[in-house]
């Protein structure tokens, strides 16, 4: 089976063929998302909300990535694997983002990184890019600003935040990043970008023109729904499914339903009524 690469990825958008992405933060799911045909499995910073049950993504380190992508990486047998660079990883200095990332690369088996921000960080992408190290931008609502922003609201609606936009993702091409994530801005704005750019834009929350379309797995499973934003379309209730078959094994041991027969092992007859006479004799002796 043939990886999908960042060669791959500029073919498909030479082809106008969408790029689905994902997020995975374990095996077991990056296995099944895998097999399914996802094209990149992005082990985002999301990872703090979603499997540690933190408030924002700001708490996650490059440990929790690390460990995580480790995991993702043993069940992608097809899918790029992009781990997100988590808050302040990469904002400190050029040096300190080099190693991390570097990190991430050599003991992980993620195939790229992904940071947050555009001409700010273009110069780091290009080091990263010259070192051999594939980058994926993020423009828009870049949940590391949170703080800054004041919430999780729709981005670059007006001209002159929509013209940053624009010139931030020619900053990300230019410096090398392989696609760019779109998060949360008007479908119109990720139009004209995905039009300017020669690199696949990757929407959420940023309408059907985009070159592909990333959501957060649990999200269109429908097993987060502590806030499900606009933009998610909900595909399964798994949730409500987890809960059924949860609720039905209590009620099963409760009521001895569980284990049946058919789930455990027995003892072949002749060994058991050894067993029982042995055990008769020494209750005898002790008598
Ligand atoms: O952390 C994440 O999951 C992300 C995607 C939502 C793009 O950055």
């Amino acid at each position: 089976m043939k990886r999908v690469t960042v060669q791959t990825l500029k073919e498909m958008k030479a082809n106008r063929q969408k790029v689905t992405v994902l997020t995975a933060y374990d095996y077991t799911f990056a296995k099944i998302l895998d097999e399914a045909g996802i094209d990149i499995l992005l082990v985002g910073d999301s990872l703090g909300n979603v499997i540690l049950g933190y408030e924002d993504t700001l708490p996650v380190t490059v440990e929790d990535i690390m460990h995580h992508t480790k995991a993702v990486a043993r069940g992608a047998a097809r899918a790029m694997v992009v781990a997100d660079m988590p808050f302040m990883s990469y904002q400190v200095s050029d040096e300190k983002a080099m190693e991390n990332a570097g990190d991430i690369m050599k003991f992980t088996g993620a195939h790229a990184v992904k940071l947050e921000g555009g001409t700010r960080i273009a110069g780091l992408v290009k080091k990263m890019t010259d070192a051999g190290i594939p980058v994926m931008g993020h423009l828009g609502l870049t949940p590391q600003s949170v703080h800054q922003f004041g919430g999780y609201s729709l981005q670059a609606k007006e001209v002159g935040e929509a013209k940053v936009l624009l010139e931030d993702s020619l900053a990300l091409e230019e410096a090398g990043a392989f696609a760019v994530v779109l998060e949360k801005i008007p479908a119109e704005l990720a139009e004209l970008v995905t039009v300017r750019l020669s690199i696949p834009t990757i929407g959420i929350g940023a309408g059907p023109a985009c070159d592909g379309q990333v959501l957060v797995a649990q999200d269109m499973l429908g097993m987060f729904d502590k806030f499900v934003p606009k933009f998610v379309k909900q595909y399964a209730n798994l949730k409500a499914t987890i809960d059924k078959a949860v609720k039905k094994f209590i009620t099963d041991v409760n009521t001895d339903a569980f284990p049946a027969s058919d789930h455990s092992y027995h003892m072949n007859k002749e060994a058991l009524e050894r067993f029982m006479a042995k055990l008769d004799k020494e209750l005898e002796e002790i008598k």
